[in-house]
């Protein structure tokens, strides 16, 4: 035997108790489908093979862990029929069992897709133990072991085997001390194992815990405590609950154990994979997903949902704010609701205010968009300030086109950038202008028609609209009371009000 690692993730169940038309392994526990734990394990023990045993939607499956580790990352072969767990690992016998002619003759470790809080640790010492002569196993004491093996141990102590729920007499059942269903052993044994297994059980499967039964009475077995929280499986949403949570706090104490604050771990939306600098606070109900990488120092109040973006050190995002595939330079402000949508790139200490929107926008070093705007295809200089109620109008209809404000540039308030356009440095656009053409560098630009003031309109307008306030009362009681004339039911007079037409008013002066 060599010190070659394989494993097998058996995930072909589709997981009933879910009561989802997803199958149960694509659901997510800390922003990532449930089977990529086990492969990034499997991955993290350097295994040469991974071969996933899938039924339900295994094309979905494959493409999940295919996006994540990449096309040549695992192996598959299908499992039809769920005839047990035997009889899943039985499946990847073509592809390792060295007696088919595969090369694999090391060691062969079994997971299961739906266990995703299990740890690289735990494994360790599960590899450590197992060896030619020795077949090593996860056990767990279980406050509530209903539902799993029973670990059934001699009077020395040692494993002899492991007995279904459905099949254990009821001393067995008091057993607290479960089986995680977790193993690893010599390749060879196993497989050679499995061929010898019947399905002369309570539920007529094909039992992988025979093998365990074979491996006490020819080799040796070995026990790796664990806690029941890391063996636990997910069955249910409850059980998906449980995981989530149990996993984003796993990730929220690292990032604290690296020197960072958080407001409320419980509330904190985490992916593995996910780095914040040192010294950098994070607020209630902040998620960050994906490929998110935060720098040292900044400040990320409550309620701000980051994706797939890159932000530097002491930036400041106030609560509210949506970022995604997004850039943020050091010393930026942002917030609170501002909006990065994909190819934003703000340079250092930008400020992007309340009601911001962006997209594909390039801001330059200290620019400022304080309020509700919309920046989109748009290049923007050093030193911009653009005002309040700004809008690109980046798209006629049929295509989009690019906006160019140059450095130093001021741009009034309510101000619409008809794309494609540039405003060349230093210019200014006066509040209210519709700018449609290049603004040379320098100039200023203003299309805002001539102001009129009418002296004493205020007075004279409201007097007018009191005198016909008045003469709608009167004209509306002359019709209320003629009515009531020839109507002798209140439902009637109802209707007969509705249909009065109402006498003409003067349009607004
Ligand atoms: C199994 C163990 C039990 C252990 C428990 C731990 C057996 C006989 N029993 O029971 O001792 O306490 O796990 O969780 O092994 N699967 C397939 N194909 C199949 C059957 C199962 O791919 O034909 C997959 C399932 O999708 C699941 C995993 O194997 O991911 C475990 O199967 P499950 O039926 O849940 O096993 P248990 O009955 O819980
Ligand atoms: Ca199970």
């Amino acid at each position: 035997m060599n010190n070659d690692l394989a494993t097998v993730i058996l995930a072909a169940g589709l997981g009933t108790r879910m009561k989802s038309r997803r199958g149960k392994v694509l659901h997510s526990v800390a922003g990532r489908p449930m089977i990529e734990y086990p492969v990034g394990l499997a991955k993290a023990l350097g295994a040469t093979r991974v071969v996933c045993v899938l039924g339900h939607q295994s094309d979905e499956v494959r493409g999940a862990i295919t996006k994540r580790f990449g096309t040549s990352a695992i192996e598959v072969v299908l499992q039809k029929e769920q005839r047990g767990t035997g009889h899943a690992v039985a499946q990847a016998a073509p592809l390792l069992a060295p007696k088919s002619g595969a090369t694999h003759d090391g060691l062969l470790l079994i997971l299961y897709g739906d266990v995703p809080l299990l740890t690289v640790q735990t494994l360790e010492k599960l590899r450590a133990l197992a060896n030619e002569k020795t077949l090593a196993i996860v056990t767990s004491q279980a406050a509530n072991p209903k539902g799993y093996g029973r670990i059934v141990r001699n009077a020395a102590g040692r494993v002899e085997r492991v007995v279904e729920e459905k099949d254990c007499s009821d001393a067995q059942r008091k057993i607290t001390e479960v089986n995680a269903g977790i193993y690893c052993g010599p390749s060879k044994f196993i497989f050679a194992a499995l061929e010898a297994i019947t399905p002369n059980n309570a539920q007529g499967e094909l039992y992988l815990t025979d093998v365990i039964e074979r491996a006490a009475r020819e080799l040796n077995v070995a026990t790796v405590d664990a806690s029941t929280e890391e063996m636990m499986g997910v069955n249910d949403r409850v059980e998906l609950s449980k995981a989530d949570r149990i996993m984003r706090l796993r990730l929220a104490e690292h990032l604290m154990r690296e020197g960072v604050t958080v407001r409320d771990p419980e509330r904190l939306y985490l992916e593995p994979g996910i780095t914040v600098g040192a010294d950098s606070e994070l607020g209630p109900g902040v998620e960050l997903r994906g490929a998110t990488v935060i720098g040292s120092g900044c400040k990320i109040e409550a309620g701000v949902i980051i994706t797939d973006c890159k932000v530097g050190d002491d930036v400041h995002i106030k609560p509210y704010c949506v970022l995604s595939e997004s850039t943020v330079g050091s010393g930026s402000i942002l917030g609170p609701w501002a909006h990065l949508r994909p190819g934003t790139v703000l340079e250092s200490e930008v400020h992007i205010g309340n009601f911001v929107e962006t997209k594909k926008a390039h801001v330059g070093r200290g620019s400022k968009a304080n309020h509700l705007s919309y920046l989109g295809d748009a290049t923007i200089g050093a030193m911009v300030n653009v005002g309040c109620g700004t809008i690109t109008c980046n798209y006629d209809g049929f295509s989009k086109h690019q906006t160019v404000i140059e450095d130093g540039v001021f741009i009034g308030s309510d101000t619409q950038l008809v794309a494609p356009v540039r405003v060349g440095r230093d210019a200014v656009i006066g509040a209210g202008t519709t700018v449609y053409e290049d603004v040379p560098a320098g100039a200023l630009a203003i299309t805002r028609t001539k102001q009129v003031n009418k002296e004493g309109y205020s007075a004279k307008r409201r007097e007018r609209l009191t005198r016909d306030r008045q003469q709608d009362k009167q004209r509306g009681a002359a019709v209320l009371a003629s009515e009531f004339d020839h109507v002798d039911t209140k439902a009637e007079v109802h209707t007969g009000l509705q249909a009065t037409k109402r006498p003409k008013k003067d349009p607004p002066g």
